[in-house]
């Protein structure tokens, strides 16, 4: 490396801004997840919402923590690992000048802006785009930028291949712009108050279209472009199959698109309509199984890594939640299963067995793999802390989804039952009394996925701080996943 260059800088590529939205993952992981944290805390003891009234009400920190979550913590690990694996793969530095620190600081603003306008109940009112127009205005103006500069990159690519992961983070940016900018069509009336452009049904039914592929394409299509790369890469094996992976992406690309109704069973929407969604939510299963198992072989012939690698089992076991959670969810979409579950905390166990198991745990197993690479260190300061933060981050996501999978069932029973006279047998409340054991569980387990994150935070400090450097490519001596696919 030259001698001019800062510990961690590549003489070729970028690594500036990804550095800065890995470090960010991790900032707004540990303050999107201590607000979860608070509000399993509310929910379990419901005192805790007074003291900060009307900010610290439940209703309007829970958008805060969906936000923080899932664009912040999500968004900026993906933004992270876009960029890396883009430029690794492509062998071409990233493209577009100043639009790349644009990126950088513009989606840190929009989730400044987040934190500032939710808990002051400024709120649009639709789910996971509660954010007013000038926010979605900025969201837009920078998932432009992200887009120009993505493509740009590909554009200007050293290598005749375009890798897989490409095309997932290529496919994620752009069903993302399209959906942000149609469910966001509103008419403001003030600088901090708008109303749809669309109402009634079909308000409905383009949220859901929304909401459940920001599940597909946000949660879902863009960890998979850092699955294709990041597991290959730890594990030091080649993709299990290529021609698996390319099935896998068109499959899941043209499938999810329309599976959204099922978040509308049983409502005003044509029923045809809600049943062509339980159809295609099953047939999901098909690609997302077939992703999952593409990435679980990869580690054949490498199985003995997860022995002593916890950073290859956050990956290996974030898969596993995915496999969960995407038959899960298939079940769910089945509108006599729907019928118990919807509007229980089976959906909410559903929601975190992905959120949790799947996004956060291989976007952590990511970060660990990128920052040593990314500061120059040889190795992350303490391998026994990762383990501990898997252990941690595993068992609490296994106490969060078993509660709520009690919760859930528990209620829907209860809320279905009749007596012969046909009364119902028990009253609302009971129900609640009835959750309140599974509240205080989740919120310990969310308690011990919160400190999982705190001691890596702890961990990466130490690594970043270390007064020692190292050259990056001794680091990850495997070949990129691009090159080994492209020589299979
Ligand atoms: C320490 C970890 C976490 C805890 C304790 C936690 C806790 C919670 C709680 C209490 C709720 C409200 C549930 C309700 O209304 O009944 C919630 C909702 C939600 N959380 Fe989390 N959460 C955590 C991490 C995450 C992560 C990492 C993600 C995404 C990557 C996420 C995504 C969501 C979503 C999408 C919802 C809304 C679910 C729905 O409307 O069905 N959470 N969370
Ligand atoms: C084949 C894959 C999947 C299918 C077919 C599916 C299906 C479903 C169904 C039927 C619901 C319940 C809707 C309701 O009753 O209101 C649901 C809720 C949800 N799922 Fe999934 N799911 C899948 C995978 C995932 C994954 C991997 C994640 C997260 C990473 C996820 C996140 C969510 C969220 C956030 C909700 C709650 C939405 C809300 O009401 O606010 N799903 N899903």
């Amino acid at each position: 490396m030259s001698s001019n260059l800062a510990a961690g800088d590549h003489p070729v590529y970028n690594y500036k801004v990804v550095r800065q939205f890995a470090i960010m993952t991790i900032v707004w992981g540990i303050v999107g997840m201590s607000v979860g944290v608070l509000l399993a805390s509310q929910l379990a003891w419901p005192a805790l919402n007074d003291f900060f009234q009307p900010y610290s009400h439940f209703g309007r920190l829970r958008p805060l923590h969906t936000n923080l979550v899932i664009f912040a913590f999500g968004g900026c690990a993906l933004f992270a690992t876009s960029y890396y694996v883009v430029q690794r793969t492509c062998q071409a530095k990233l493209w577009g000048g100043w639009l790349i620190p644009f990126t950088f600081w513009g989606w840190q603003l929009v989730m400044v802006l987040a934190a500032i306008t939710l808990p002051q109940g400024m709120t649009s009112t639709k789910e996971y785009a509660e954010l007013e127009w000038p926010i979605d205005i900025l969201i837009a103006l920078v998932w432009i930028s992200y887009a120009t500069v993505f493509f740009g990159t590909i554009v200007k690519r050293k290598t005749s291949h375009i890798y897989v992961a490409n095309w997932f983070f290529g496919s994620f940016i752009i069903t993302i712009a399209l959906l942000h900018v149609v469910n966001s069509a509103a008419i403001p009336v003030t600088m901090f108050k708008s109303y749809s452009a669309y109402s009634g049904a079909m308000d409905a039914m383009i949220q859901w279209w929304y909401g459940h592929n920001a599940v597909g394409f946000f949660l879902t299509a863009g960890f998979l472009g850092m699955m294709y790369y990041f597991v290959p890469k730890q594990a030091g094996r080649p993709v299990y199959s290529y021609q698996l992976s390319i099935v896998h992406f068109w499959a899941l690309s043209s499938l999810y698109i329309w599976a959204g109704a099922h978040h509308l069973h049983y409502s005003a929407l044509p029923d045809w309509t809600q049943s062509l969604a339980m159809v295609m939510s099953l047939i999901l299963l098909a690609p997302s199984w077939g992703g999952m198992i593409n990435g679980i072989m990869t580690l054949s012939g490498a199985w003995h890594k997860l022995k002593t690698d916890p950073t290859l089992r956050f990956l290996v076991v974030s898969l596993s939640f995915y496999g969960m959670s995407t038959f899960e969810g298939p079940m769910m979409a089945i509108k006599t299963v729907n019928a118990l579950s919807h509007n229980t905390d089976w959906t909410i166990g559903h929601v975190h067995s992905g959120a949790l198991g799947w996004v956060a745990m291989i976007s952590i197993g990511a970060i660990y793999h990128l920052i040593p690479v990314l500061f120059g260190r040889a190795k992350m300061y303490s391998v026994q802390l990762i383990n501990t933060h898997f252990w941690l981050a595993t068992i609490g996501t296994v106490i969060y989804i078993v509660a709520l999978w009690v919760n859930g069932i528990m209620q829907g029973l209860m809320w279905r039952a009749f007596n012969d006279d046909g009364s119902l047998t028990y009253s609302f409340v009971e129900s609640v009394v009835a959750s309140h054991g599974g509240y205080v569980a989740r919120a310990i387990g969310g308690a011990f996925f919160l400190s999982g994150m705190l001691i890596m935070a702890y961990n990466v400090y130490r690594t970043v701080s270390a007064d020692e450097t190292s050259d990056q490519e001794s680091v990850t001596p495997s070949a990129d996943p691009a090159a080994a696919a492209q020589t299979a």
